[in-house]
């Protein structure tokens, strides 16, 4: 260990002053309570000179390390050595039951074998690693909060994976080529909160895939490859108020898809293939937000049976060109619901024609406003909520309207 740590702090002041590259060789500083702080000091290795007497917590992310530091002190509370080049590893931390957080993420790892035998662990981060398997010492870290895997080359998951692991809040298996989930395989994990599932290649969910999962309020699921999803999917979900299913090939969805899922405030759609959201798609849940931009929507949902305090709904980039007047007064309905702010929704980038809106301009409940500098462009409002939408018009030129607003008038007038 160091000669004293008086010195140390006394150099680490000095090496503030340093600018790499020129000093490579900066030693490490010293921080308050008990910390080693050696981030982004392009060390190939930790030496016991680096290492701040009496510390519990190592930070060497950012460096050039090839293996995790053998001298590990036995009271190690926190390793961190993200972002290294460390590509093999045995059992080095094999002896530190008394370490909480690990970050190794970004390095070349294969597997997790070097975990302590005595896991303690409520944090690991092994993001961007080349992990192909979860076996041996993670099993026995039950006292796991928040598990990162995101970005490895998991394949399959075992039944048992997760099996000891009642704690964990927080799992990423993001980016991982898992291609199909094992019904069931999160079953132990009764307190997570947040499920990151995205890019994992997914092709379709199976009956009960999050079975268990009470308390889960966030599922991520977009970037994959689903078509549909279904209620039996989606079993169990009964706290779940955050669903992402943006950039799949969704074409359409049964009636009762989210059925289940009866807490759900904000559902994320984007970029999926749907023509249509059925009738009672929607109905009872207590949504706030709902994207569904980008897609090829033809008409409107029906929101008469739906939504909680509905503050955003985002329909733009669809197909609707004659959006149902019910539809629209559903909308603005729901968006008044409850709450205080402006609430919106928004059609841009639909096909719109300007004598399907011919009923607004006739309303005397809705106001017709022009959107500033955009001749397309212009909302229905009512009270304080509003609904953006452009129109299918040859703007200024020869016409006798100059605005959004005179457009739909004059549509009004010709009869429509
Ligand atoms: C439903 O979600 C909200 C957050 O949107 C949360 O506060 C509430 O506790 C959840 N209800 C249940 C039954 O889990």
């Amino acid at each position: 260990m160091h000669t004293s740590s008086v010195a140390l702090w006394a150099v680490a002041a000095a090496a503030a002053l340093c600018v790499a590259p020129a000093c490579a060789s900066i030693p490490c500083v010293c921080q308050e309570p008990a910390r080693t702080e050696c981030s982004d000091h392009e060390k190939t290795s930790v030496q016991p000179d680096d290492i701040c007497p009496g510390s519990t917590a190592w930070i060497f992310c950012d460096n050039r390390l090839t293996a995790l530091p053998r001298s590990a002190d036995e009271r190690l509370e926190e390793l961190d050595v993200a972002r290294n080049r460390i590509a093999d590893a045995s059992d080095e931390l094999r002896a530190l039951r008394g370490l909480r957080r690990l970050d190794v993420a970004h390095n070349s790892l294969q597997h997790l074998r070097f975990l302590p035998e005595e896991c303690a662990l409520t944090h690991l981060d092994a993001s961007g690693n080349r992990v192909a398997a979860l076996d041996g010492p993670l099993a026995g870290c039950a006292r796991l909060e928040e598990l990162l895997l995101s970005g490895n080359r998991l394949r399959t998951l075992s039944a048992d994976a997760f099996a000891a692991m009642g704690s964990l809040a927080h799992l990423s298996l993001a980016q991982n080529p898992l291609r199909a989930l094992q019904p069931g395989v999160f079953r132990a994990l009764a307190s997570l909160r947040t499920l990151n599932l995205r890019a994992a290649d997914l092709e379709a969910l199976p009956d009960g895939a999050f079975a268990g999962l009470g308390a889960l309020r966030m599922l991520d699921l977009e970037d994959n490859h689903f078509r549909t999803v279904t209620r039996a999917a989606f079993q169990g979900l009964t706290a779940l108020s955050d669903l992402h299913l943006c950039n799949n090939h969704i074409a359409e969805l049964p009636a009762d898809a989210f059925r289940e899922v009866q807490n759900l405030s904000s559902l994320y759609m984007d970029n999926n293939e749907l023509t249509r959201l059925p009738a009672g798609l929607l109905a009872g849940l207590p949504l706030a937000e709902l994207w569904v931009r980008s897609n090829r929507l033809e008409q409107l949902p029906a929101l008469s049976d739906c939504c909680g305090p509905l503050r955003l709904a985002a329909f733009d980039g669809n197909r609707v060109a004659a959006p149902d007047e019910a539809a629209l007064r559903g909308l603005l309905a729901a968006l008044l619901r409850e709450g205080e702010g402006a609430e919106t929704a928004s059609l841009n980038g639909n096909p719109v024609r300007v004598d399907a809106l011919a009923w607004a301009a006739r309303a005397p409940d809705v106001a017709l406003r022009a959107v500033a500098d955009d001749c397309h462009c212009g909302t229905l409002a009512t009270g304080r909520a509003a609904i953006t939408l452009c129109v299918e018009v040859e703007c200024g030129r020869g016409a006798s309207w100059a605005n959004w607003v005179e457009a739909v008038r004059a549509a009004a007038q010709n009869g429509v």
